[in-house]
């Protein structure tokens, strides 16, 4: 079944020109192929976020194959239905819901979007649906680790209102080297639902 899912806080700032209350997640469907290649064929995007794709058989497989084994949910970010990023939550501990209530969170927007509030944006609506509606609002806890470089994904967190708990020294081997990582975590009781 096909999700909108609306922000009930405007979040945009006067002087913006994107309006944020235009920002909505929804499911991906193959006629977004062409909105996927833009951020995944982006060597600034990668530079965080992973090897950018060569092919359009890497969209069309990221899209028909969204269902992976540990994600839990994998939405688009759109702008007026427009898809210009990605946002999921995932989890490895997804078969033991009796031990484990923390999932992770991961984003990426098409960087002609960046600076405009959209990543806060879609994190904030993720988190509220997350905790409060959806069939995960059993999770206790959302998290997400950052590269210590990546300075603006730190600060949407910060301002979505995540804790940070500490630096995993070369926690994650990306683009050939061991890389720390900033822990940030949010609690469901941290928010106001
Ligand atoms: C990280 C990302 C999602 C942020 O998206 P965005 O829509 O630009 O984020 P927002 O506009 O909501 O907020 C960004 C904040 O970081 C700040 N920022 C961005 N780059 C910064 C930098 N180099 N130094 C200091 N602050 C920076 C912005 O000023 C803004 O803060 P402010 O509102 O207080 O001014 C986007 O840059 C992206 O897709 N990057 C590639 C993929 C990625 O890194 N994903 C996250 C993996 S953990």
């Amino acid at each position: 079944m096909e999700e909108t899912f609306i922000s009930s806080k405007p979040c945009a700032k006067e002087e913006e020109i994107i309006d944020l209350n235009q920002i909505t997640l929804r499911s991906f469907n193959l006629s977004d192929l062409d909105d996927v290649m833009v951020w995944q064929t982006d060597e600034k995007v990668a530079k965080f976020w992973g090897e950018p794709y060569t092919s359009k058989d890497q969209g069309i497989n990221f899209i028909e194959n969204i269902e992976s084994e540990y994600l839990l949910q994998c939405k688009a970010i759109c702008h007026n239905d427009h898809v210009i990023g990605c946002i999921k939550l995932f989890s490895s501990s997804l078969h033991d819901k009796s031990r484990y209530k923390c999932a992770e969170i991961g984003y990426v927007l098409a960087s002609k979007y960046w600076g405009k509030g959209i990543a806060t944006c879609a994190v904030k609506q993720m988190v509220m649906v997350t905790f409060a509606f959806s069939e995960f609002s059993y999770l206790e806890r959302l998290e997400a680790l950052v590269d210590v470089d990546n300075v603006g994904s730190q600060r949407v967190l910060e301002k979505v209102g995540f804790q940070k708990e500490g630096v995993l020294r070369k926690y994650v081997f990306f683009k050939g080297k061991s890389r720390d990582m900033i822990m940030f975590s949010l609690l469901s009781t941290d928010i106001q639902l």
